[in-house]
């Protein structure tokens, strides 16, 4: 799936030749650095976890691409930050938004991107989690996932299945994660002001298909 999502990410570069680049949750680099390749773009990187901005940091730096970078949340980013970007890329990390910081960061994007490139899952919105038809599914798709790995099992189990899947199930803790569809994400980069809005589906996941919305901002 990484792959697929880099090369999204690559083609969006060579069709449009950004001078600079914002990625918001960008984590360890993963989809951002092979995406990267020889492109040559100034690089903004925003990420909240100290230890996984170091690593995006450290790729940037091998790369020899010219950078800055924020160890913020995209909702602290977005209330300090007035600077604008050919193009602003998040891929699964606006998910973590509720309702209220996604429409106040995707209004910011609207207004410092020419271009929004967002990835994310598109996941049936649910009224309970409890109900059979939506919990027999949820478990067959974790089974199949789990086994879809060897070594990495135990960092996707806590890094993923726990808080993001299982975190659904939790009746004392507030949610994680905020996943919509992709229809509520056209919508809300459409309330947001974004026009041209295309989605294309990119991977197919155990856990749910995933898929790159461009959308065209104001700056
Ligand atoms: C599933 S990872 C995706 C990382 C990277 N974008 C990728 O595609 O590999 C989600 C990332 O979102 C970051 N994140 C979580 N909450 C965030 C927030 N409020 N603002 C920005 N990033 C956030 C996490 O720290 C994590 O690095």
């Amino acid at each position: 799936m990484y792959e697929a999502v880099s090369g999204a990410l690559r083609e969006v570069y060579r069709r449009e030749r950004p001078g600079s680049v914002l990625d918001v949750g960008a984590g360890d680099g993963l989809t951002l650095l092979p995406a990267l390749g020889a492109q040559r773009c100034r690089v903004g990187v925003v990420e909240p976890s100290a230890a996984l901005l170091a690593e995006t940091v450290a790729g940037l730096e091998r790369l020899g691409v010219v950078h800055e970078s924020w160890q913020v949340t995209a909702q602290d980013f977005v209330a300090a930050h007035a600077g604008r970007w050919d193009v602003v890329q998040s891929s699964f990390a606006l998910q973590s938004l509720c309702e209220a910081d996604k429409r106040e960061v995707l209004s910011w994007m609207c207004g410092h991107a020419s271009r929004l490139v967002l990835v994310e899952f598109d996941v049936p919105e649910v009224v309970d989690v409890w109900d059979p038809v939506w919990f027999f599914d949820c478990v067959a798709r974790v089974e199949r996932g789990l086994r879809e790995y060897g070594a990495d099992r135990d960092l996707v189990g806590v890094g993923f299945v726990l808080p993001v899947v299982l975190g659904k199930f939790s009746a004392t803790s507030p949610p994680a994660n905020h996943e919509v569809s992709i229809v509520r994400w056209r919508e809300l980069l459409g309330e947001a002001g974004f026009g041209g809005i295309r989605v294309r589906r990119v991977a197919d996941y155990w856990w749910r298909p995933a898929y790159v919305v461009e959308a065209i901002g104001s700056s």
